[in-house]
């Protein structure tokens, strides 16, 4: 889909993805309760160990939506076209970088009619531009970033609707009995070679500023695993006292388990015989054989330290997704779009674009393997690496400057995609980043043998 952004000759790529994405906004605010950053919804479900401090991670949905409108606004209505703002107070209130996440709850936000007011307008406006004729390929460009960030806001919605206890998103479905399909153990060996990390310049499409550009880069052979971290194998961490036993924590790690006092993955719930989790707004037996989920980096360390294992670099899982093995026995010089090759991301490859209502087994999806079998690189859930978020040499800001270049540094970078992320912004070469602290995104791990 990021392709079809591509050719100067029409715009009706950019009016299709504006309205899917619109669609799916407004399906995710569904529900919404009107007050609820007055009320601090998060903060008064403390029965899940939701404290004040998950009100600086989680946004009001009220204020994602706005800040949704504001960004076509700000880059396209009012950069591009030099239009006056719609709303004087729009950069105060959601301008992300001026407001920090937790003072997003005490803000004056407008009531819902109004902020779907304001995005209906603002809606009409850069849908109405694109029948204007030709655009320069900047212009589509902004457009097309204006897509995708609605796109990545809406997978925060899915994270917010989570978080908050609201109900599952109304258009997911429950994953049917096929896709029940087990574990999936073992590892593939990937031998070493050069590698071409990043995007390659004028394959077609849009390329985020952090994907430019491909460069040659050694990797030496590896083992990874088939599939993601389960369940059931975290269990066994849990069980085995691993969120006890300093050794398996470097220091940082050590801090951020003691401060949180995490016992277990965020909406684990211990009542009963076995566990149990939260999915939205219902408590439901622990799958064992899907991925685990909501875990933070330093989770994700401690379980490798615990199991004898370590994360791949961003690197590495860039050349198990990408890569072919050479008949020479090497890596070959082809690389896919995708871990299963060049076509779209449809529903037979990933678990995407919230079409279920969550995880399934990591077995599920064969068709969706790499060229050395590995399943589920893309959807289901997001891949922690070992990687920090930094530049690839020669780094530029793209368009909208702030997309990165403010990030570069402390945070990790994850790859793949989950379930909520749309096919369209994700790819073998998507980099994702958050700070190692966050677990409430829909993040697991996958591991590489030492
Ligand atoms: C790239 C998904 C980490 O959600 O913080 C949204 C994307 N940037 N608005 C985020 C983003 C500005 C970003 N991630
Ligand atoms: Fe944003």
């Amino acid at each position: 889909m990021r392709e079809t952004f591509e050719g100067a000759d029409a715009n009706a790529d950019l009016r299709a993805g504006l309205l899917d994405a619109r669609t799916r906004t407004l399906a995710l605010l569904e529900g919404l309760d009107p007050e609820e950053h007055r009320a601090r919804r998060a903060w008064r479900r403390q029965d899940e160990a939701l404290t004040l401090l998950q009100l600086s991670i989680v946004n009001p949905l009220l204020w994602e939506a706005g800040h949704i409108a504001w960004f076509h606004e700000r880059f396209v209505l009012r950069d591009l076209d030099r239009k006056p703002p719609i709303r004087p107070d729009a950069d105060a209130l959601y301008r992300s970088l001026d407001v920090p996440p937790d003072a997003r709850w005490s803000l004056d936000l407008p009531p819902l009619q109004t902020t779907l007011g304001y995005m209906a307008v603002v809606q009409d406006e850069v849908v109405g531009r694109l029948q204007r004729g030709p655009m320069s390929p900047h212009a589509r460009e902004v457009q097309a970033i204006g897509i995708l960030h609605e796109d990545m806001h809406d997978e925060t919605l899915v994270y917010g609707r989570q978080t908050l206890g609201y109900p599952a998103p109304g258009f997911a479905v429950p994953p049917g009995p096929a896709l029940a399909a087990g574990p999936l153990p073992g590892d593939v060996a990937i031998p070493g070679g050069r590698f071409r990390l990043g995007a390659e310049p004028g394959h077609g499409g849009l390329v985020l500023d952090n994907e430019k550009w491909a460069h040659e880069v050694a990797v030496k052979p590896f083992r990874i695993a088939r599939a993601p971290v389960t369940n059931a194998e975290f269990a066994a961490f849990v069980a085995d006292g691993g969120y006890r036993a300093r050794r398996f924590w470097d220091d940082v790690g050590w801090h951020w388990r003691s401060e949180t006092g995490a016992q277990h993955p965020l909406y684990w719930i211990t009542e009963g015989p076995g566990w149990q989790t939260r999915q939205f707004d219902r408590i439901v037996a622990l799958a064992p054989h899907q991925p685990v989920s909501h875990v933070s980096w330093h989770e994700a360390k401690a379980f490798c330290r615990w199991a004898g294992r370590r994360l791949p670099t961003e690197l590495e899982w860039e050349v198990a997704a990408a890569a072919e093995p050479a008949a020479s026995g090497g890596l070959g010089s082809v690389k896919r779009r995708y871990p299963w090759g060049a076509a779209a991301p449809g529903i037979a490859y990933a678990n995407l674009d919230g079409r279920l209502l969550g995880t399934v087994d990591v077995a599920a999806f064969a068709a969706g393997d790499s060229a050395f079998g590995c399943r589920q690189m893309i959807g289901n859930v997001w891949e922690w690496t070992d990687s920090a978020f930094l530049p690839y040499p020669g780094f530029v800001p793209g368009p909208y400057k702030a997309y990165s270049e403010p990030w570069f540094g402390p945070l990790k970078v994850l790859r793949g995609g989950c379930f909520a992320t749309r096919g369209r912004l994700t790819s073998n070469l998507y980099r994702n980043f958050f700070p190692p602290d966050r677990r409430d995104l829909f993040a697991g791990l996958r591991t590489c043998a030492l």
